[in-house]
């Protein structure tokens, strides 16, 4: 059983306004429901995405979803207030100023309870409970606390601060201690598993290595499992012909030039969007980029629409945009491309397959799938990546070309090295990037954490995890 925020299938609003269901945004849903759906029954506790009494939702590819209901002011404390104002600036380096209100942290506790339950009412005795992410740090204690019996695993998808941010919250303790309830709580990287047990004993006083902490009569296991995508669907939807020629088409309509620059975010002040745009502008300004040679196409899904810094930063965005395609666009030929669609996974495969430089460069990721996504796209073994030293990626990756987004001027020169390479150079790197994730790719990921989390290897095996 998983247990997450959202469930991988959104309540979206369809342009005549009926309800329509979408896959869910976001890299954890590309992560875990390729993977589930290999394996079922399996179960999926999590949030529809709207407001009200649960619907009622039919197996997705054979997962049976069990939709956890919020409230109007449950998504506005929970969701957009402590999950999204307060600990996701706190855990990216509070590159936005995390807010701290004392309703929201009440709201937190009530929704994490309600998952523990949800969760509790629908696991099977002695049933492999897997909570995820920083919605839900209670839950793997509150579980406990109902069903002693089930084995309980904690995968945070996000970074896990330093002791010196971490620190700043004033319901520190709990926070850890929700997270000690499970077996096995894993992480994106080994540095934040030593965040982890750095504050176990500096908050709570327990006696904690970068693998095992004690608590109470037991031992809960941490440690670093990077979290990847499923590669094989994105070779097996880069190689389809319609994907081939859609791609191709892609490039006719951007009218066939040298350079197509691509980027997929969702809207985030994270991604580092900005800084990529007034890294391009000031390429464009200089002359050594030049619009009717190089094309650069910006995919930013909205996200967190609600929450007051998103709205800032795509008010920014769109005024950046509209300014640059001003400026350095001529009739029928914008310097900027920019969509803010959602696209399915052919679209965005084609997508992958058509542009020549992917830039990936958030100021800090926990992975960043979109990166591996372009990798396994590339079955041509072309393009590049340009990959920020602060996404998770960056560590399994050296042959990217990686960059410091802060640093405008290595940006601007790291773009113009991967504008510049030889196709025998980025052929080499692209191989190693493809080897690297052909190793390390979803069930690799599955398998390392749930080996982890059932040492006798049964778990495996009943999943036929291969
Ligand atoms: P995050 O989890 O912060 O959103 P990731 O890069 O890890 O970041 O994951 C983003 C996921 O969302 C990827 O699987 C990507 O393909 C998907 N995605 C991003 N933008 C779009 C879009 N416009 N349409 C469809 N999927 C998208
Ligand atoms: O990766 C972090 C995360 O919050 C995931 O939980 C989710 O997949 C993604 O970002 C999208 O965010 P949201 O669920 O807020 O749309």
């Amino acid at each position: 059983m998983v247990v997450a925020n959202r469930l991988p299938v959104d309540d979206s609003v369809a342009p005549d306004g009926a309800c329509e269901w979408r896959r869910s945004p976001g890299g954890l849903v590309s992560a875990l429901h390729p993977l589930l759906q290999q394996h079922t029954p399996a179960t999926w506790v999590g949030w529809a995405g709207g407001t009200g009494p649960a619907p009622m939702l039919a197996d997705v590819d054979g997962v049976r979803m069990h939709t956890v209901p919020l409230a109007g002011d449950d998504v506005r404390d929970h969701y957009e207030g402590f999950a999204n104002a307060t600990l996701w600036p706190l855990y990216h380096d509070a590159v936005e100023q995390p807010v701290y209100h004392r309703r929201w942290w009440e709201a937190y506790q009530r929704i994490n309870q309600r998952f523990a339950e949800a969760a509790a009412e629908a696991a099977e005795p002695g049933a492999v409970v897997w909570v995820q992410d920083y919605h839900l740090q209670l839950v793997p204690g509150l579980l406990r606390a109902i069903r002693p019996d089930l084995r309980i695993g904690f995968f945070m998808h996000v970074p896990f601060p330093p002791p010196e941010l971490f620190m700043q919250l004033p319901r520190r303790a709990e926070l850890l201690l929700g997270m000690l309830g499970a077996d096995l709580v894993g992480f994106q990287r080994p540095q934040a598993a030593h965040n982890f047990a750095q504050l176990a004993t500096k908050v709570l006083g327990l006696a904690a290595t970068d693998r095992r902490i004690a608590v109470d009569d037991r031992v809960v296991r941490i440690g670093a499992f990077p979290v990847s995508i499923d590669m094989a669907e994105m070779e097996a939807l880069a190689t389809r012909p319609d994907v081939v020629t859609r791609a191709a088409r892609i490039r006719r309509d951007l009218g066939d030039p040298q350079h197509m620059l691509l980027s997929v975010d969702r809207m985030d002040y994270t991604k580092g969007i900005e800084q990529r745009l007034k890294a391009y502008s000031e390429l464009l300004a200089t002359g050594h980029v030049k619009v009717r040679d190089t094309v650069m196409v910006q995919v930013a899904v909205p996200s967190r629409e609600r929450v007051e810094q998103y709205q800032i930063l795509r008010e920014r965005v769109e005024r950046e945009v509209g300014r640059i395609n001003g400026e350095f666009g001529r009739v029928g030929e914008p310097a900027i491309h920019y969509l803010t669609q959602p696209f399915d996974r052919a679209e965005l495969a084609a997508l992958y397959r058509a542009t020549d430089i992917m830039a990936v460069t958030p100021l800090r990721d926990g992975m960043n799938l979109v990166a591996k996504e372009y990798i396994a796209a590339r079955v041509d073994n072309a393009g590049a990546l340009l990959l920020s030293e602060f996404a998770g990626a960056a560590a399994e990756f050296p042959e990217a070309f990686l960059v410091n987004p802060h640093d405008l001027e290595g940006l601007k020169l790291t773009l113009m090295h991967a504008l510049q390479a030889i196709p025998a150079d980025l052929t080499a790197r692209m191989t190693a990037m493809r080897e690297q994730l052909r190793v390390n790719d979803i069930q690799a990921w599955a398998r390392s954490y749930l080996t982890a989390l059932d040492q006798s290897g049964n778990l495996v095996h009943r999943l036929t995890i291969t």
